[in-house]
């Protein structure tokens, strides 16, 4: 497990993929997005010096032919698709993004223009013949291993990509291509000193077997088309389309324009999925190296929601948009549901059922629930007055070991373990009232002792869940936050100590539910 930062002022840069805006977001994609988000959050919560970014991946021949069949130009179906489709998605699911980059936006254009030039001054570059295979659902160069020969349906007979199911091209193309076979000693080299380089282990060991079979040089740029940035000693040509994007990690941040910004800033942890950890951990690094920059922190590739056992795909009608989710259960349960039930680093499946079974169980019955007849309780016992008392040690116990515990599983990406180890808390808490029976303590004038520390100790463990819950749970912890009378707001409160947080004097009742009962549509 990676140390724990020393300093509260680390700097943490993460970042999602940029997205292609060739379609509308799916909950695939959205899944990745609240992953990351709820790190960043985390992050800043302890008071590290945190930057988020996220995008869009514009340029590239699946863009301009999706333009081109809705008759259009490829920067204009970009920029509807960004405004009507992607950055709603942010409100939607609640990110908190610091940035958001276009690459067609000249910041960008200008520095990877600057990147490219620097890497063919240095000698990293030259120009040859491509010819073999590409993917334009992937955007990729395959080799015969990506592909399979279909036997039946509409691609009888031919070599199909084994991600898209649909056939790749055959490309003949003079293009220049970036020596990344230079990089493969010290790629591996990377991977040995560094096991947290890659993770999960399962993504660590598919790519280190990858670059073990030896590593080729990467075509970076295109002739056929011209919707791209135009190579700067040869606009005949344009970028390769992942060559470009990979580098908005870092012109999004000042390369090439502020060094200050780029040195406060890099080099970030990307969260990507698996589907692009190759791209990420293979090639980005190579590129960085030849540039004489930093290797990110970190890559981590999580798994794929799938559908009936494969990957969610537009492309394959089997997506789902996030807001059919968000429209009913509100977009905490979104957050909370994707990051509880699936394993980050591994597959998962999703389903209506387990979604509203877990909002239900968990989020109304076990947090909802015990946040309101708490407040209540005090509200009625005590005039919402939060008793001046010592706090049962038992719980305070609990509460100091999950806040370690879950910081701990931030800190190695196990985020929905950190979930639950918070919902030890829930469930320790709600066992404590339960044995404790306040109102039964109420009765008796005698009890009103012990009465004012149970309620006393509840609100606590309470407080702690909010602010440990603040990055998954952002509207309902607020919510709560208020109605327990909280200093200031509840993602100011450092998340590493939140056992110790000082309490408050006063509750105000909850005015609606934190998760309120849904009414089934059938
Ligand atoms: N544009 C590239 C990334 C460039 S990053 C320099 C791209 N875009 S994408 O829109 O196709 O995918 C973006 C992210 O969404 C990827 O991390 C991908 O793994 C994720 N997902 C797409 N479908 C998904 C699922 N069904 N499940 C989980 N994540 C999924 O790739």
């Amino acid at each position: 497990m990676p140390a724990r930062p020393s300093a509260h002022d680390a700097a943490f840069y993460i970042t999602t993929p940029i997205f292609y805006v060739n379609d509308v977001p799916h909950i695939g994609h959205a899944y990745t997005e609240v992953a990351t988000d709820v790190l960043a959050r985390w992050h800043r919560q302890r008071g590290d010096d945190t930057w988020f970014l996220t995008g869009t991946d514009e340029h590239g021949q699946k863009i301009l032919r999706t333009a081109v069949a809705n008759d259009t130009s490829p920067q204009a179906w970009a920029d509807a698709l960004v405004e009507s489709a992607w950055k709603p998605l942010l409100e939607t699911i609640d990110i908190s993004n610091d940035d958001f980059i276009r690459t067609t936006e000249e910041r960008h254009e200008q520095a990877v223009t600057i990147f490219l030039q620097k890497l063919y001054d240095d000698g990293h570059i030259y120009s040859g013949e491509y010819e073999g295979y590409y993917c334009v659902g992937c955007e990729e160069y395959k080799q015969l291993d990506d592909l399979m020969e279909t036997a039946d349906g509409d691609y009888a007979g031919q070599l199909v990509c084994k991600i898209h199911s649909r056939p790749v091209e055959i490309l003949k193309e003079k293009n220049y291509f970036f020596r990344m076979s230079a990089f493969e000693q010290q790629l591996l080299d990377l991977y040995e000193n560094r096991p947290d380089f890659v993770q999960p282990a399962s993504v660590r060991n598919e790519i280190v077997q990858f670059v073990k079979q030896g590593l080729a040089d990467l075509s970076i740029s295109r002739s056929s088309f011209d919707w791209g940035i135009k190579v700067p000693w040869d606009d005949s040509h344009v970028v390769y389309v992942w060559f470009d994007a990979l580098l908005n990690y870092v012109t999004a941040v000042g390369y090439g324009a502020d060094d200050e910004q780029f040195e406060r800033r890099w080099p970030a942890v990307h969260i990507v999925g698996k589907d692009i950890a190759r791209f990420h951990a293979v090639i980005w690094p190579a590129m960085l190296l030849a540039a004489g920059l930093d290797v990110p922190k970190a890559v981590f590739g999580h798994g794929w929601l799938l559908v009936g056992g494969e990957k969610m795909s537009k492309s394959k009608l089997t997506g789902i948009a996030p807001n059919e989710i968000t429209d009913t259960f509100g977009s905490d349960a979104f957050r909370y549901y994707f990051l509880s039930a699936i394993t980050f680093g591994q597959d998962g499946s999703f389903s209506w059922e387990d979604l509203s079974a877990r909002y239900q169980s968990e989020l109304a019955n076990g947090f909802g629930n015990l946040a309101s007849r708490v407040i209540a309780m005090v509200t009625k016992y005590f005039d919402g007055a939060v008793p001046t008392t010592t706090l049962d040690e038992a719980i305070v116990t609990i509460e100091k070991r999950v806040t370690d515990a879950a910081g701990a599983a931030i800190d190695a990406f196990a985020i929905d373990k950190a979930l639950a180890t918070i919902w030890e808390l829930v469930d320790a808490l709600n066992l404590y009232i339960t044995e404790q029976q306040p109102w039964v303590l109420a009765k008796d004038e005698a009890d009103r002792d012990r009465l004012a520390q149970v309620l006393a100790t509840a609100v606590h463990g309470i407080g702690t869940l909010a602010i440990l819950l603040a990055p998954v749970l952002p509207k309902t912890t607020t919510k709560l936050w208020a109605a327990l009378g909280g200093d200031g707001t509840v993602d100011q409160q450092p998340i590493d100590t939140a056992w110790q947080w000082k309490g408050t004097s006063a509750v105000t009742p909850l005015v609606s539910s934190l998760f309120p009962r849904i009414e089934s549509s059938e």
